[in-house]
């Protein structure tokens, strides 16, 4: 199949209301959007992702009357979470409504809720006309796109439209919080941190080991986020050879074995990190590099969600 690159908002979304797939930017990562009340439709997204069956997708919506529709209820706490952050990077888990196909959620009785902060994800999703279900844009385990060059080379042949845009802003994906229980609980850490939640819901929490292992958020029991190069925290070791460096400060062995490294960016601080990530990923990638050392950064606001993914892709 022919892969369509466009910036016509409008086409993109006809493309998409014929039952088609159609990648867009938003302010965390590229999506892959089908139809959300399409099951036929949803289905090419698991096929053209080689994603597995039983990971659900989360529903993007530009505008709040559409969440309804989507779910049987909203507790007074997830209201007042869409208040403060919607539209912005953060998906709320809600039970579902009968509406909701079964593809969407795989099978579960809640569905994600998420209202990208991007103007032409808002001006996609408006033209749609319907809540459109989307993953990230990358194949299944590889690293979310955060251009749409990432989407192309991931995708390209396999899905009917790219609607271009710029580099994303945040380039980790959102926040999930699962908002079916007496208050918030994190299933994935992102840009919207617990310290923010706390703010509008203060007894939110971060979701323990097991009850991510019991199913609550299924995504986080697949692999995730590995290019085609080993990812270490921290330095290399001695016998590293073509090797990457990604942090806040120069790599503490460079002097002594100056060719350990044969490509390092120095991020400006966290938000840059946290944007430039999963593009250093790809580009590691495309150069050969056999390693790629990141550094790690202290466990807080955004920094608890870059340590998550790198946790992950080296995992
Ligand atoms: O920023 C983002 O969230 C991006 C952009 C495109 O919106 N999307 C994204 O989708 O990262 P995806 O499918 O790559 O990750 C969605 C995560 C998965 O870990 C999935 O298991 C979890 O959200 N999730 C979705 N629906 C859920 C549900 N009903 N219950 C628990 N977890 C859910
Ligand atoms: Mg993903």
């Amino acid at each position: 199949m022919d892969t369509l690159l466009t910036t016509d908002v409008q086409q993109a979304a006809a493309i998409l209301r014929e039952g088609r797939l159609v990648a867009f930017p938003t302010e965390t990562v590229y999506g892959l959007g089908a139809d959300a009340t399409d099951a036929e439709a949803v289905a090419r997204i698991f096929e053209a992702k080689g994603r597995p069956a039983d990971n659900p997708l989360i529903v993007h919506i530009s505008d709040r009357t559409q969440v309804e529709p989507l779910v049987a209820n909203v507790p007074p706490f997830a209201s007042e979470l869409m208040d403060a952050f919607f539209p912005g990077p953060l998906t709320l888990v809600l039970p579902r409504s009968g509406r909701v196909p079964d593809a969407v959620t795989a099978g579960l009785d809640t569905v994600g809720v998420r209202m990208p902060d991007h103007h032409v994800a808002r001006a996609f999703l408006g033209a749609a006309g319907r809540p459109v279900a989307a993953p990230s844009a990358n194949r299944s385990g590889r690293p979310s796109p955060t251009t749409w060059q990432a989407v192309e080379e991931d995708l390209g042949g396999r899905i009917d439209a790219i609607l271009k845009g710029d580099p994303t802003r945040v380039g980790l994906e959102s926040t999930v919080v699962d908002c079916t229980r007496s208050a918030p609980v994190v299933l994935r850490h992102g840009s919207i941190s617990l310290d923010d939640l706390r703010l509008v819901t203060p007894d939110a929490r971060s979701a323990a080991g097991d009850e991510l292992l019991a199913g609550r958020s299924p995504g986080t029991r697949h692999r995730h986020y590995r290019p085609d190069a080993r990812v270490v925290i921290g330095p290399a070791d001695g016998t590293s050879r073509r090797a990457a460096w990604i942090g806040l400060d120069p790599p503490a062995n460079r002097d002594r074995d100056p060719d350990t490294y044969v490509h390092v960016r120095i991020v400006d601080d966290l938000d840059d990190y946290a944007r430039s990530l999963f593009a250093f990923f790809r580009e590691c990638e495309a150069m050969g590099i056999g390693v790629i050392c990141c550094q790690p950064v202290e466990e807080s606001g955004l920094g608890r969600a870059l340590m998550d993914r790198l946790r992950r892709a080296a995992f």
